[in-house]
């Protein structure tokens, strides 16, 4: 019976990690009957999608022991059994009725996949859960049925397919994938073993877990580039009715999704020719490729044979097998591109059809087949016993022993396959126990790893006496590790009379809670060690030292927030996770998380390269720590890997995800390396070498000119101070800006404005002027450098300096004319508020220079730039400089008005005083009333024109020594943002003591007090200044009227 049956795909949410607690983080993510509705914390459009299933486990729950359960029965939880409730029980009636079933979890790293799929503890996962219900039907019905278990559990790593149950040596380069008419693809020589319990099967997955755990260390893999693919071989021989059905349950946690597109976004060299997971990116594209067959597309190709991955699923998807998919989401808004991207995956894969059909296999067909000609040959000898000749019924004796005999073989087959399985079983039980017994008795560590579903897997016992712990596995007294960074002898634990300690050998590295040893350390219980540049282990004291903790709190994060905070770089205090979380910066505690992830990576990475002998050396920075933007906001932190060449002094600065990427790349060469021998690996070709770029220009750090006074037409001499990112002085640069005539020549100090928004709608010309760059670090460090400057003037393209070479004081030597032809509110706005970022850029030997393109750049007659462009399209000249000439229209009448009002008045007061003297005149001295009218006019005229000038004069010098006062006061200011500059730069050393401290402290409040101190003298003599021209100015109008 062949049936259309659709991918069945469920969504789970989970509850907030640590991290994003911390962060304060947003739930996005919102569930309904069967839609789950992503909110885009931006504020776009939220993105809904439906599903078969969807599961709310993020809030709603208690948790009792460990185990997570709905806080009131009903309620919104959906627990481990409401999971199974569909999807477990789905695959498993499945598999019962003859079925090829698939369960498929995908998600980002972290989502929750191995949770659902696997479960922790005292929350059983589906596949647990599945096999208890898998044999408890089994058995349920074994009077009619005979039933076989295979069982078999595989890692693909990096294309590479790992057999988790294999006891002997690793094929190098992994098992090989084959493919037969009949079966399909098949993983030759995986081992399957027979089971007939749940608790045997449990059993075989913590032994693959275990190998696992050992293959990420010992090959420096990360699990969640993996995928993980558990089949349970299921054959049910049904003897009543002869029939025998077979079928395969895959269950695969597959690798973070994240990996799949590569390194973001970010531009590397590398990334072409990479696929960060073949298998996960062939996936996608198989999925894809089924939706659109299912939408009715012809001739579409569905790339199976692309990678291993789909070559095993060819079956799962698009063919014979009931197919579910759980797609697991994080909560948090930090993860909502991932999660947008899983949900369309999931919407992807649900449009794909399968067939799926009951399967009787070949061999069943024959014990099928031999019964049914058995039961033939016996009527036929019990029919035709008295009429055939006695050598006809020996014949057919013969034939229906024979026929017997393979019955039985093949039924004795299994019996003897399962005798040896539970035989090996045993064993593995046997030792199982005996190392629960010793967890009871004796000191041990444990190890952590990053993937919480392989931490704590491996257990090494620290019994009385010393042990040698390192890769030789010479002498029975060596405890045997491997790992990046572990010597062949690393370290020595003793343990006598209950007291363990541990002595790092000569060379090697081991840190205990974050700090550094070379001598011998006694260990307490839950000390964090690590060994080499990874191995991370748990120290379990004896039992008496053991009291209730939790142990869990000392996870993979743990131990790296611990080495952060020896670095310097803290969070918060230890153990009080969530004292202060509401009040840190989200983004910083984004970058803190990025650090403490990329702290191992990075260790990692330096190992390999030194193993390798690679000559770089890694190592993280916290990028625009000090740096701000044009306006003086602070930038937004991330984190950048300095890489330095150990034989050259060149540097390169790599982003994050180019870190990852290259981490990757890495990885796969130091693996060949190791599977060849580990000797000295072959050259590899500078275009396909991860440790290798082409030099670049690096950006050192960048300086702040501001340009506020060039809305005054002030001009500016400054030394600037360039900062780089972590705050470190890569130089003093001496700049000026002098604002000037179109044909350069410097303004007096008549040209100064009062109101910069006198400057709109005219001519605007400056010069910037780079006189010198001072004291480079960079080229402190080495000589055969050089350095460029650039930057960005309002919407000019970016400029830059020509190189200079070889000095650690070059001279620049560049003066740069601006010119704005009509001043535009948005460049006043730009004048007063921002600054001109400078930007130093370093050079190493052999780099390409920094060079401008003046394409659509305007210049003058002059040679001048032209900024300020687009206020010259002429629509919004017009119209704005219409506006303009309205304005400065209403502003002229109004003065004219004032003035004409003034002068009446004056007219009146000088008739006024002209008519009293008049009268006097006439009693005192009648003879001097022959003056002429016309000479008393010219008397009249003269004085309102003296008032006039006087009043206008007065004016004139007011704004001057506005100016001026203003002059002085911008001047002032920029010593006093010198000595807050100081201020901000001023640290006290990592190293520093408690004295040293308490001495900075001392430093810092005298430094502040000079600070405050001339930052109130500016500020008084400003107010003194502009009180002074206030009052002069109304004396003087005074005297005046
Ligand atoms: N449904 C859930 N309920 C509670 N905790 C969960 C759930 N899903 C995931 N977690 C927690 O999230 C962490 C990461 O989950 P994990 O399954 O290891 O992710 P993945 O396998 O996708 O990388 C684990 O520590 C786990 O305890
Ligand atoms: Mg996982």
């Amino acid at each position: 019976m062949v049936g259309k049956d659709c991918v069945k795909v469920a969504v789970r949410v989970r509850p907030f990690n640590k991290r994003e607690r911390d962060a304060g983080s947003v739930c996005v993510v919102s569930m309904a009957s069967s839609s789950v509705t992503l909110q885009d914390p931006c504020g776009g459009p939220s993105r809904c999608f439906s599903f078969d299933h969807v599961y709310w486990s993020h809030s709603g729950f208690s948790r009792e022991g460990g185990r997570y359960l709905a806080q009131e029965p009903g309620g919104r939880y959906a627990d481990q059994a409401c999971v199974f409730q569909d999807l477990g029980e789905g695959v498993l009636q499945s598999a019962l009725q003859g079925y090829n079933a698939t369960l498929l979890a995908y998600g980002q790293t972290g989502s929750g996949k191995s949770s659902t799929m696997l479960g922790h503890g005292p929350n059983p996962g589906l596949v647990p859960t599945l096999c208890h219900r898998l044999f408890h039907s089994l058995t349920q019905h074994q009077d009619s049925l005979q039933s076989q278990v295979f069982f078999s559990m595989l890692e693909i790593y990096n294309e590479q397919v790992v057999d988790l149950l294999c006891r002997g040596a690793r094929a190098p380069g992994g098992l090989r994938v084959r493919e037969e008419q009949h079966r399909g693809f098949y993983v030759e020589g995986l081992r399957r073993v027979p089971c007939d319990s749940a608790v045997q099967v449990e059993q075989l997955m913590e032994q693959g877990t275990r190998a696992r755990t050992t293959a990420t260390t010992h090959t420096n893999a990360n699990s969640s580039r993996s995928h993980m693919l558990i089949t349970l071989q299921l054959k049910q021989i049904f003897s009543r009715e002869s029939i025998t059905k077979q079928s395969f349950i895959s269950l695969v946690d597959l690798a973070g999704s994240e990996r799949q597109r590569g390194s973001g976004s970010e531009a590397d060299r590398l990334k072409e020719g990479t696929a960060i997971n073949l298998s996960l990116t062939t996936l996608g594209n198989v999925i894809s490729a089924l939706a659109d067959v299912a939408l009715g597309r012809r001739g579409v190709h569905v790339p199976y044979r692309d990678s291993v991955l789909t070559k095993l699923l060819q079956a799962a998807l698009g063919g014979n097998s009931r197919t579910f998919m759980i797609a697991t989401l994080s909560p948090a808004d930090i993860c909502y591109e991932e999660s947008l991207s899983t949900l369309r995956y999931a919407d992807r894969a649900k449009r794909i059809q399968n067939r799926a059909v009951v399967n009787e296999s070949p061999t069943e067909r024959l014990v099928k087949e031999l019964k049914v000609e058995n039961a033939r040959l016996t009527q036929r000898l019990s029919r035709q016993e008295g009429k055939r000749t006695e050598e006809e019924s020996k014949e057919l004796r013969r034939l229906l022993r024979q026929n017997e005999l393979q019955i039985r073989a093949i039924q004795t087959l299994w019996e003897q396959n399962l005798q040896e399985a539970l035989r090996d079983w045993e064993q593995q039980y046997a030792s199982i126990t005996q190392e629960r017994r010793m967890m009871q008795v004796h000191p041990y560590i444990l190890n952590i790893n990053e993937d919480a579903q392989l931490s704590g897997v491996v257990k090494l016992f620290i019994l009385e006496g010393d042990w040698d712990i390192g890769l030789s596995d010479s002498s029975p007294r060596c405890i045997s590790i491997r790992g990046l960074g572990i010597q062949q002898h690393h370290a020595v634990f003793s343990n006598s009379q209950h007291r363990v300690s541990v002595t790092p050998l000569p060379g090697s590295k081991l840190i205990i809670n974050g700090n550094s040893i070379s001598q011998k350390a006694e260990l307490q219980h839950l000390d964090r060690l690590i060994l080499g540049s990874n191995s991370t282990f748990l120290f379990i004291g004896y039992p008496s030292e053991r009291g209730e903790e939790d142990w869990s709190r000392y996870d993979y994060d743990y131990f790296q927030s611990e080495l952060a905070a020896a670095e310097g770089i803290h969070l918060h205090s230890q153990g009080e996770p969530s004292g202060v979380s509401g009040q840190t910066d989200p983004s910083l505690l984004a970058v803190f998380y990025d650090y403490i992830k990329l702290m191992p990576m990075l260790a990692e990475a330096n190992q390999m390269s030194q193993e390798l002998h690679k000559e770089v050396e890694f190592k993280l920075e916290i990028k625009n720590l000090a740096l701000s933007d044009a306006r003086g906001h602070d930038l937004e932190k991330d984190i950048a890997v300095r890489v330095t060449s150990l034989k050259n002094r060149q540097v390169w600065l790599w982003s994050k995800s180019k870190f990852v990427n290259r981490k990757y790349l890495m990885e796969e060469l130091y693996q060949q390396h190791q599977a060849e021998g580990g000797g000295a690996v072959g050259p590899v070709p500078r275009e396909r070498d991860p440790f290798w770029d082409p030099v670049e220009p690096l950006l050192l750090g960048k300086a702040h000119l501001w340009l506020q006074s060039l809305a005054f037409r002030i001009a500016l001499d400054e030394q600037l101070e360039v900062l780089g990112s972590e705050g470190t002085e890569e130089a003093i640069v001496q700049a000026q800006l002098i604002p000037c005539s179109p044909t350069g020549l410097s303004l007096s100090e008549e040209d100064i404005l009062i109101d910069p928004s006198e400057l709109l709608g005219r001519r605007l010309d400056f010069q910037l002027v780079l006189d010198q760059c001072c004291g480079l670090r960079w080229l402190r460090q080495a000589r055969d450098r050089g350095v460029q400057i650039g930057f960005q003037m309002f919407d000019c393209v970016q400029l830059f300096t020509p190189a200079v070479w070889h000095n650690v004081n070059p001279l620049l030597d560049q003066r740069i004319h601006f010119t704005s032809l009509q001043t535009s509110p948005a460049l006043l706005e730009y004048l007063q508020t921002s600054a001109l970022v400078l930007e130093l850029w370093g050079l190493q030997e052999g780099c390409v220079e920094l060079a401008w393109c003046l394409e659509g750049v305007g210049t003058t007659p002059e040679g001048s730039f032209i900024i300020d462009q687009a206020s010259d399209t002429p629509a919004v000249c017009t119209v704005d400089s219409l506006q303009r000439d309205l304005e400065a229209l209403r502003k002229d009448n109004s003065s004219l008005r004032d003035q004409l009002s003034m002068a009446k008045h004056g007219c009146e007061c000088v008739r006024g005083q002209a008519e009293r003297s008049q009268a006097e005149r006439s009693q005192a001295e009648r003879s001097q009333a022959e003056r002429s009218q016309a000479e008393r006019s010219q008397a009249e005229r003269s004085q309102a024109e003296r008032s006039q000038a006087e009043r206008s004069s007065q004016r004139s010098s007011c704004e001057v020594e506005l100016g001026r006062s203003l002059k002085v006061f911008y001047h002032s200011m920029t010593s006093v943002r010198a000595l807050l500059q100081g201020l901000r730069r001023h640290r006290p050393s990592e190293d520093a003591g408690l004295q040293a401290l308490r001495l900075y402290v001392c430093e810092q409040a005298a430094q502040l007090k000079v600070f405050s101190e001339e930052l109130e003298q500016s500020v008084a003599a400003l107010k003194q200044d502009v009180a002074a021209i206030v009052r002069r100015k109304r004396e003087r109008s005074g005297t005046w009227s």
